[in-house]
């Protein structure tokens, strides 16, 4: 059997993307022989006796959402808020995540804690859901295949170094799965903290579960992309603008859906750089 070698990387890729990074053989498994053998089989049954049954229809898959944030933050919050408001600068905030304990995907396999990237004066702060396995290697947000994706889109919208980068939870949920509001809860304090040190004029939210957890939302990401919020600190002290958009992985699987994520890229640019009234 000859294989085309960019079909495969692709293929593999995508798998990647989709947090399948686990073997469930050391051998592969040539399902095309197996499913000839049993047609085979079925055809040569006697008429009228059922050897191979249908499997039953999956059930329908029920989405459901996160409720929103009404319940009370876990106790590792409060120790995250503690040492997030102690930390004066964002290298201080990188080293309070750093030894921070009370995330459990710090314990779950993640190699080092993956805090942020880009201009520490950016007018735009663009948070993600989560890092993934480049991420947790290279220990920095969006440094993978959807961070390339990412990073062509801020450089044609005309945001290059014009941002910073993190994300909800700062350690690698297991599995790229996305991580959970007491997960994303635990981290708030820390990202809130952030948000405080760079002051960005906008806030620009990847992807569903960012959305979600920063906006205190539980509508679904399509409904939520392109439309302006305000985000607000815990203490009321910071008001400013956020846009849920697209999450560029999203992007990589669903290329048609490039176009809206393109739209609000160009929104975020004009209202960054619409000029400021005066006061
Ligand atoms: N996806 C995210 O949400 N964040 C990253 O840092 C990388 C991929």
């Amino acid at each position: 059997m000859t294989f085309d070698i960019r079909a495969v990387e692709s293929l593999m890729a995508f798998w990647a993307d989709a947090g399948v990074e686990v073997a469930y053989a050391d051998e592969p498994v040539d399902r095309t022989v197996q499913t000839a053998a049993l047609l085979k089989t079925k055809a040569e049954a006697p008429t009228g006796r059922r050897t191979v049954q249908a499997a039953p229809a999956p059930a329908a898959r029920k989405m459901t959402f996160a409720a929103p944030v009404a319940t009370p933050p876990p106790p590792a919050a409060e120790d995250a808020r503690r040492l997030a408001a102690a930390a004066g600068d964002l290298d201080a905030l990188a080293k309070a995540i750093a030894d921070f304990d009370g995330c459990g995907l710090k314990f779950e396999g993640a190699r080092q804690a993956v805090f942020s990237r880009g201009n520490p004066d950016a007018p735009v702060m663009i948070i993600g859901e989560g890092p993934g396995a480049d991420e947790d290697a290279q220990g920095a947000p969006f440094v993978g295949r959807a961070g390339k994706l990412l990073d062509r889109m801020i450089a044609a919208a005309g945001l290059e170094d014009r941002v910073f980068i993190t994300n909800t939870v700062f350690w690698r949920p297991p599995g790229n799965r996305t991580p959970s509001p007491d997960e994303q809860l635990a981290c708030a304090p820390f990202l809130e903290r952030a948000i405080a040190l760079v002051k960005p004029k906008a806030l620009l939210l990847a992807g569903g579960a960012s959305a979600k957890s920063v906006l205190k939302q539980t509508t679904g990401i399509l409904a939520l992309r392109g439309r302006w919020f305000e985000w607000k600190s815990e203490d009321g002290s910071l008001e400013i603008p956020a846009m849920p958009t697209l999450h560029p992985a999203f992007l990589l699987r669903q290329p048609a859906a490039k176009k809206k994520a393109w739209e609000d890229f160009l929104t975020l640019t004009e209202r960054v750089d619409r000029p400021d009234r005066p006061a």
